[in-house]
Parts: C-alpha cells; sequence; structure tokens
C-alpha cells in the first residue's frame, strides 16, 4: 500500500515553526535530503527491529527485503538521529516511505536534557507490507538473499551498524542480524 497520499494528510507541517525528524535506520548515514541543524536523539519506549518488508528498496514485490520499523517496548531507549528541516522535505521523504511508513508524531531527548516534538516513520504491525518477528538467524537468512533497487539488503544492516557504532550506541537487535549476516556468509 502506498502510504505517502496518507501522510501528506497527516500534519500540517507549514503550520509548525520548527519541524525535527528523527532517523533510527537508513536516515542515520543515508542523508538525501537537506536539514538546518542535526543533533543525536533518544525516543523512550521504542525499540528498532528488521521486521518490516521492503518491496521498493532492499527487495522486490516478489522477494521482499527486511528494513526496520520502531516498535513500541516500554522500558527500552532507541537513539537515533534527529534532523531539523523544512516541510519541503517531506513531499521527498514521504516519497521514499511510502511502504507501508506513516508519520508519527514523537517525543525526542535531546542530550543537553531538553525535550522536543518530533516526527518519525513508523511501519505499524499488520500493515500490508509488515513482516514481523522471526529468530534471529531467520532474519539474517532472509537478509542475505535480498536485493532490491537501492542495493543489497546486508549493506542495509552492515552500514547501519557501523552508523550505530560510531555514535557510540549499542543496540543488542542489529548487532545480533549483524553477526549472523557475518557468521552465514563467512
Ligand atoms: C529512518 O531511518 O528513520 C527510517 C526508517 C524507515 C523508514 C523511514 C525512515
Amino acid at each position: 500500500m502506498d502510504t505517502s497520499k496518507i501522510n501528506k494528510q497527516r500534519h500540517n507541517l507549514e503550520a509548525l515553526s520548527e519541524i525535527w525528524l528523527f532517523g533510527y535506520g537508513s536516515l542515520i548515514h543515508k542523508v538525501d535530503f537537506p536539514f538546518i541543524e542535526k543533533r543525536t536523539a533518544i525516543v523512550d519506549g521504542w525499540c528498532r527491529r528488521f521486521w518490516q518488508g521492503s518491496h521498493d528498496h532492499r527487495g522486490t514485490p516478489q522477494n521482499p527485503g527486511r528494513v526496520l520499523t520502531l516498535i513500541e517496548s516500554p522500558g527500552e531507549s532507541c537513539l537515533g538521529m534527529a534532523f531539523k528541516v523544512s516541510h519541503q522535505v517531506f513531499e521527498h521523504l514521504d516519497h521514499r516511505e511510502k511502504n507501508g511508513y506513516l508519520r508519527h508524531d514523537i517525543e525526542l531527548k535531546f542530550d543537553d536534557g531538553s525535550v522536543k516534538n518530533g516526527l518519525v516513520y513508523i511501519a505499524e504491525p499488520g500493515n500490508a507490507a509488515y513482516l514481523g518477528p522471526a529468530t534471529d538467524t531467520a532474519i539474517a537468512e532472509h537478509i542475505i538473499s535480498s536485493v532490491g533497487p537501492s542495493g543489497e539488503n546486508t549493506d542495509y544492516v552492515l552500514r547501519l551498524a557501523a552508523a550505530l557504532r560510531k555514535l557510540g550506541t549499542v543496540d543488542e537487535h542489529v548487532f545480533a542480524i549483524e553477526r549472523e549476516i557475518k557468521r552465514l556468509t563467512g
């Protein structure tokens, strides 16, 4: 399902005095949009999981890849990158993330203790491309066998893991899938 039309109606972006977009996946390292400022940020109560199917980037409609979504998880936190952006950026991003992702409001915590409202793309459980949980080995095997217009699904995981290490954060799920991919591909 193409969520870009729904996203356009979800927020009156032009009315916002400033917009912070939270990136927890490829947005951390694949910044193909202009931004005014960027800062690491944390969202409490959410975690990253490779539970969303990708028909248009890291897989195909016949063989969807596995990419990230945010899953509600009380007690956990997710560190990512927040970008201060103009509303025009969403023309591009709503199209790029049209495969099941909806724009949500989320509270961002910055390392100086300040808190701001942000926007984030989340693919909710039950959307048409949702794949859900599987063992680390099954997820890694699936990712190894997937490729799409944006490249190899494996690359998506390895680049993200490297970017998270550079930010100094530990994400057990991402690092476990990275380990499994490296073990299986020798
Ligand atoms: C992100 O990197 O934050 C992101 C992940 C999935 C869809 C859109 C954005």
